[in-house]
């Protein structure tokens, strides 16, 4: 399968807004991530509804939408009237994971189940066979720019082996600290997808940095 590079607007210029939106509608980038931020589940707030809707407006790539809010439940609706293709919450969010699994999935959206670096991938064994994709978080949630967790080249093997156990076609997508230095490994332990801010964005040519990401494929 091709992997997918789905960079994080977290790290993109907001005053250029528009202009980084323009580069990666033109560049090899497939999903536009957007990260929201509740000052609750992390110490971070980022965007709303509007922006999303506002992004939507200017891109035909799917809208890959990473909930960090506690009661995600409450605002599927919300995030697929702004525009949301995919949505992913929190194991660790969630008191009632396969019930939201199955709301997301009612409203026709893809939907992914985010995992902190402390949350065992075991723990998905019952709903695997549920979802898209389990976004794995190689940071701790809440910031760009912090250092890839070197655990997690384990446990995208555990999880890759999980998935082919419970013949299950969910894709793995990893999230915080990737760069060019560790792709290719978090790719070859089995990682489907990489999410990438600061790599991407803190360059002066961020068109070059998503085709080397995409290089592997
Ligand atoms: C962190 C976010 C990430 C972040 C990635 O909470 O989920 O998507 O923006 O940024 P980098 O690639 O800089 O770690
Ligand atoms: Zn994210």
């Amino acid at each position: 399968m091709k992997k997918i590079i789905a960079p994080s607007l977290l790290s993109a210029n907001l005053s250029f807004l528009y202009r980084d939106i323009k580069m990666l509608n033109e560049s090899e980038a497939d999903w536009f991530h957007l990260d929201i931020m509740d000052l609750s589940f992390v110490d971070n707030i980022s965007f709303g509804f509007s922006f999303i809707k506002n992004i939507k407006k200017f891109t035909h790539k799917p809208i890959d939408v990473h909930l960090m809010i506690v009661k995600p439940e409450l605002y599927i609706k919300n995030f697929k009237d702004s525009g949301a293709d995919h949505i992913h919450i929190h194991y660790e969010a969630c008191y009632h994971l396969h019930k939201t699994i199955f709301l997301i999935k009612k409203y026709g959206l893809k939907v992914g189940v985010a995992i902190n670096p402390h949350t065992s991938i075991f723990l998905l064994q019952d709903i695997i066979n549920d979802i898209d994709f389990v976004l794995v978080m190689s940071v701790n949630p809440g910031f760009s720019g912090q250092e890839f967790i070197d655990n997690t080249y384990d446990k995208i093997k555990d999880l890759k082996n999980l998935i082919l156990k419970k013949n299950s076609s969910a894709l793995i997508e990893v999230d915080g600290g990737i760069n060019l230095k560790n792709y290719f490994l978090v790719f070859k332990n089995g990682a489907d997808i990489l999410v990438s801010g600061s790599t991407i964005f803190s360059n002066s040519n961020p068109k070059n940095i998503i085709r080397k990401l995409k290089e592997i494929s």
